[in-house]
């Protein structure tokens, strides 16, 4: 549940036992209240997290909020700060009955067994699977469990069941995803990542760029981006281009201009990287044929 008041405060999780629950239940009106109101029903501990402020968290209960206002789309990726972060979210066990404590983990599947019932356990990690929080809405989504709480899935992106969204990552909008989009990376409008490629990552040995695709680009089967791609490119597919690749830039009668570093071509639009199917050289050419979503595939509903 999430309010927005003029609150000035600091940040704070606060537990709120049955008279601090009264309380807010009279500071609150109309439809807010009665959501306050319907967590006196609830026997399992409440918390109230206020942020006044967008700084580095200092509770468990911070952090989870923040990756629902990034599921939720109220903040883009990027957009709050999640320093910290890891530090403060336990490793959960999220099952079929709920999050459990690891240290209650065994008792629970013992006494699951004991009553002839399953207790599923779908993750073991720090963040639970977006859905089981936030659906949001105009989206496709294969496998739930390949889409982290803290994603950010635009309107219209449909997420096939190879494809993947890590926390404070996602798409701007229609998008079809059979790729894996790493922490921290945004797809622009209208871009592809084909079956089973990569964009880096910036968590561990992946540099310190920040990885983004471009509108109306696409990531070819396979291949993966370790620099931002502008607009309307394409990677062909198979080929990885990281930051320090060599580039032979050719021009429209195939002719070597330039070589460079991919990272020089960072961000810039109409470009199509390919590897020369018989020297092995990575080159890039303009690209003419800025991929058309196919509407029929793309449909969310
Ligand atoms: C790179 C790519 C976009 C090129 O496709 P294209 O623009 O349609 O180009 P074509 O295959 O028609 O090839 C055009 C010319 O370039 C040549 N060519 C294509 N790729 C080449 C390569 N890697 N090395 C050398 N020459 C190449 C072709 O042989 C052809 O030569 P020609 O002019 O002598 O006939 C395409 O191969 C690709 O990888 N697409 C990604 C699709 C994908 O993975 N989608 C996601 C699905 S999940």
């Amino acid at each position: 549940m999430l309010f927005r008041s003029g609150y000035q405060g600091g940040n704070q999780a606060i537990e709120l036992d049955s008279a601090k629950l009264e309380a807010l239940i009279a500071q609150l009106s109309g439809e807010q209240a009665e959501l306050a109101k319907a967590l006196t029903t609830s026997s399992a501990p409440t918390v109230l997290v206020v942020l006044e402020s967008d700084e580095q968290s200092t509770s468990t209960p911070e952090v989870y909020l923040k990756l629902q206002l990034i599921s939720h789309r109220f903040v883009k990726p990027h957009g709050i700060d999640l320093s910290g972060m890891f530090g403060l979210l336990p490793n959960v066990a999220w099952t079929s009955k709920g999050a459990i404590d690891m240290n209650e983990l065994g008792d629970a599947q013992l006494s699951a067994r004991l009553n002839g019932e399953v207790l599923e356990v779908f993750s073991v990690d720090k963040f639970p699977k977006m859905t089981d929080y936030v659906v949001p809405s105009g989206v496709r989504i294969a496998d739930t469990s390949r889409v982290r709480l803290g994603a950010y899935v635009g309107e219209g992106t449909t997420i096939m069941h190879e494809g993947f969204i890590n926390f404070n990552a996602g798409t701007e909008g229609t998008s079809m995803v059979e790729g894996r989009i790493s922490a921290g990376v945004m797809v622009g409008k209208g871009s592809d990542l084909g079956g089973g490629c990569s964009t880096m990552g910036t968590l561990s040995g992946g540099g310190n760029i920040i990885i983004s695709v471009g509108e109306n680009s696409l990531i070819g089967a396979n291949a993966g981006i370790g620099i931002p791609l502008g607009d309307r490119c394409t990677v062909e597919s198979g080929l990885y281009i990281t930051a320090g690749t060599k580039v032979q830039v050719l021009d429209d009668q195939k002719n070597v201009v330039e070589v460079v570093k991919a990272r020089d071509l960072a961000g810039k639009p109409d470009l199509l990287f390919r590897r020369d199917s018989i020297g092995g050289a990575v080159q890039c050419v303009t690209n003419k044929t800025a991929i058309e979503l196919n509407h029929e595939l793309h449909a969310n509903n």
